[in-house]
């Protein structure tokens, strides 16, 4: 009898956890503010605790079909104001999907804040930890030393013996795996136009602290032996000190002034402000760690996807390498110069359509700084905003047959498109999104050039976390041309 009086009492509280998230966080809304009752965004915040976890790692993880997350919502809730509420990651969130609503959040940027979690491991005087006249001053001096064109012609000559010896290499070994060999690659080329670092060990450490450092952004923020957050900031610890040792060496310098700016480390010394003023050392190994943090990964799955592409587009590579090829014959020179390459029309649409269906960034996040008012609804101040720009790529709405490798879509002008936002918007648009579409058309133009390949696995399943990439991350057969 008992059970049964417990099971029923159990029964009917089911509905109670089912819709508590979405009572207590509206009324926690209108508590705090002036609305009766506050009118959140349609959408429904799952299970007290672990929110919409389940229903988002059923999308993403287990039927790999992440956009149908998104899909199931527009069903469920209709498209209203291309935005959703729900509860994911430990927290109460907007969902944003639609270019409208993309669009007027990347312009209240003081109403919606960029809040890194564990931001002590980037640097809290990084580019991306601080906000208004701080963050500008710092962003035009890395863009100055980093995404420019002057230091885009440095960078991409920099960059080429490494491409060049590393396709090399692989002609050479005949099977890789893509992502494990571009991995390398890219940390190396970044060690030299970061701070003029030879591969070797250092680099070797680098990417060993590097990994770890990122495991600990968005774990639990325990500072205790064993815990992956007091092993990143170990590791941090370590990679700062690494090139730390390299800003006291050219600080000690007395050639230093008449030094020309030959890396990102030399830029950030050297240049100064509107007022004249420069970063101080701490800010400079702050920036280097958060640039090496926000380009090694993007850099890395963009080179990959775009060699797994170009293997299921045959026709679409004859196109780049016959692009390719004409530029190679007119000239002496074995490198490419970023000048040239921004002029090649079809390469530069490979880039941007790889960039745009590798969805490497899949969602941007924000917090709420205070109530914000959409279209009628009420997005409350503390909760977390993301973009899911992944979804403005794969709409049909915004591009036909979208999940189709079409370099040809990109006839008409790309910049003017509110539904590509592969490098996010507003003043926190990537600082290195020149630099990212020069160096891999740079790659493209070395490999169509000279090499051919095919998928080991062509039918390689797709995993979605933490970043798309295929299984078995891109095997390829290669050999010269
Ligand atoms: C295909 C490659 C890349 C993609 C898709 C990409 C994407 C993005 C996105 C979406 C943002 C905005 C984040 C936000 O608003 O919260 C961003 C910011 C940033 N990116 Fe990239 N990125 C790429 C390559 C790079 C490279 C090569 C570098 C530098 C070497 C870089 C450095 C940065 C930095 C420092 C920021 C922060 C900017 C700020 O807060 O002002 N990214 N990136």
């Amino acid at each position: 009898m008992t059970v049964a009086i417990w099971l029923s009492v159990a029964l009917g509280l089911l509905p109670l956890l089912w819709w508590w998230n979405d009572i207590w966080y509206r009324l926690t809304a209108s508590f705090r503010s002036s609305y009766a009752v506050a009118k959140l965004p349609p959408g429904h915040m799952g299970l007290p605790i672990i929110g919409e976890m389940f229903t988002f790692l059923w999308y993403f993880k287990f039927l790999r079909r992440p956009d149908d997350y998104i899909n199931s919502k527009r069903n469920k809730h209709g498209d209203g104001i291309g935005m959703y509420r729900t509860h994911l990651f430990g927290y109460p969130s907007v969902i944003v999907y639609s270019p409208a609503a993309n669009k007027f959040v990347f312009r209240h940027e003081e109403s919606f804040i960029l809040e890194w979690p564990n931001v002590e491991l980037i640097g809290k005087n990084s580019l991306s930890a601080v906000h208004g006249k701080a963050h500008t001053r710092i962003r035009s001096l890395v863009s100055r030393s980093l995404n420019q064109p002057d230091a885009l012609r440095r960078i991409t000559i920099f960059v080429q013996p490494r491409i060049i010896s590393a396709l090399k290499s692989w002609a050479e070994r005949r099977t890789i795996n893509s992502y494990k060999e571009i991995k390398k690659v890219t940390l190396e080329n970044m060690g030299m136009y970061f701070a003029s670092f030879e591969p070797g060990p250092t680099i070797d450490k680098l990417d060993e602290y590097f990994h770890r450092l990122l495991a600990g952004v968005r774990s639990y923020r325990l500072n205790i032996p064993g815990f992956a957050y007091h092993h990143a900031l170990q590791c941090r610890k370590k990679a700062v000190a690494i090139f730390k040792k390299e800003l006291e060496k050219r600080n000690n310098d007395e050639d230093r002034s008449t030094r020309p700016i030959n890396d990102l480390m030399d830029g950030l010394m050297k240049l100064k402000d509107e007022e004249g003023g420069q970063l101080s050392d701490n800010e400079i190994l702050d920036n280097i760690v958060n640039i090496l943090a926000a380009g090694y990964e993007t850099t890395t799955l963009s080179t990959m996807w775009v060699i797994y592409f170009l293997a299921k587009y045959p026709k679409v590579l004859q196109k780049l390498r016959d692009e390719n090829v004409s530029l190679k014959k007119s000239k002496n020179e074995e490198f490419v110069t970023s000048d040239e390459m921004l002029k090649m029309k079809y390469t530069m649409k490979v880039v941007d359509e790889t960039i745009r269906l590798a969805n490497v960034a899949a969602i941007v996040f924000r917090t709420t700084t205070k109530d914000v008012q959409y279209e009628g609804y009420i997005i409350p101040k503390g909760w977390k905003v993301m973009l899911w720009i992944r979804y403005l790529h794969t709409n049909p709405d915004n591009f036909d047959d979208p999940l189709s490798f079409n370099p040809d879509r990109w006839d008409a002008p790309i910049s003017a498109s509110e539904t590509y936002r592969v490098f996010g918007g507003g003043s926190r648009t990537c600082v290195g999104n020149m630099l990212a579409r020069v160096q891999l058309a740079v790659f493209l133009h070395h490999l169509s050039t000279e090499y051919k390949w095919e998928l080991v696995n062509p039918d390689a399943k797709i995993k979605y976390l933490s970043h798309p990439k295929p299984e078995d991350g891109v095997e390829i057969v290669i050999q010269e041309l």
